[in-house]
């Protein structure tokens, strides 16, 4: 099997960074050694200080990000990530296991931002072109438990501050995606921790083995 492109997505407070260990550790058993991680926005050192900004409202001041700033900020440190780590890491046989990737931007920007669904997908094909993760574990909780969790944990950033509301067209637009897509499998992760684990190692172990069949 050729080294693949798995990307946790969902929510803040999902549980993503978490399900890390859990996917290595399936991988592993399935005899998967070379891996990388990325996070994004993030993961280059242009693409981190990207981050901080679009994601740290401080670091303009009291400047507002408008809409579209922000979509292209993303897809800027997106795109330096995958031209210059995940690419080169897969054409090497690594496999890489992101934290969010582009489903990030359909769901906050196209859902809970409200911006044309139909530009972002032709922003993200101009971008990107027909690169796609091989798999995506999309994390599934109402804002409600995942924000919850994540408060628990520390500061919330810029965008961990939006509305209810927002999080729920996130959400929304979250769901619908991954109807839509063969390669998105959605995790109940309102569950106990051990459950979700669970579940996320048979949805990898069978997904290995579709791959080599
Ligand atoms: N199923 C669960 N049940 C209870 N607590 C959980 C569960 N999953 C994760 N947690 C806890 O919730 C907190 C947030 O989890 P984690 O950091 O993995 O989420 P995340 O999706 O990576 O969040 P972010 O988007 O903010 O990075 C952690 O303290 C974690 O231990
Ligand atoms: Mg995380």
């Amino acid at each position: 099997m050729g080294s693949k492109y798995i990307v946790i997505e969902g929510l803040e407070g999902a549980g993503k960074t978490s399900a890390r260990d859990v996917i290595v550790s399936t991988l592993k058993e399935s005899g998967v050694n070379e891996m990388v991680f990325t996070r994004e926005p993030g993961g280059t050192l242009l693409a981190e200080k990207l981050r901080s900004l679009v994601l740290d409202i401080r670091s303009v001041g009291d400047e507002v990000i408008c809409d579209k700033a922000e979509v292209l900020m993303f897809y800027a440190a997106r795109v330096q990530l995958v031209e210059t780590v995940i690419k080169p890491a897969l054409a090497q046989g690594q496999w890489v296991i992101g934290d969010r990737h582009d489903l990030s931007t359909q769901a906050y920007q196209g859902g809970g931002r409200g911006i044309d669904q139909a530009m972002l997908a032709t922003l993200r094909d101009a971008v990107l072109g027909d690169f796609r993760p091989d798999l995506t574990l999309y994390l599934d909780v109402t804002p409600e438990v995942g924000l919850k969790r994540a408060r628990a944990r520390g500061e919330l950033d810029r965008i961990e501050q939006e509305s209810l509301e927002f999080f729920n067209r996130t959400r929304a637009r979250y769901l619908e995606l991954a109807a839509q897509d063969d390669t998105i499998r959605t995790i109940d992760a309102t569950q106990p921790l051990e459950d979700v684990m669970q579940n996320i190692r048979q949805t990898i172990m069978a997904w290995v083995q579709e791959q080599g069949a």
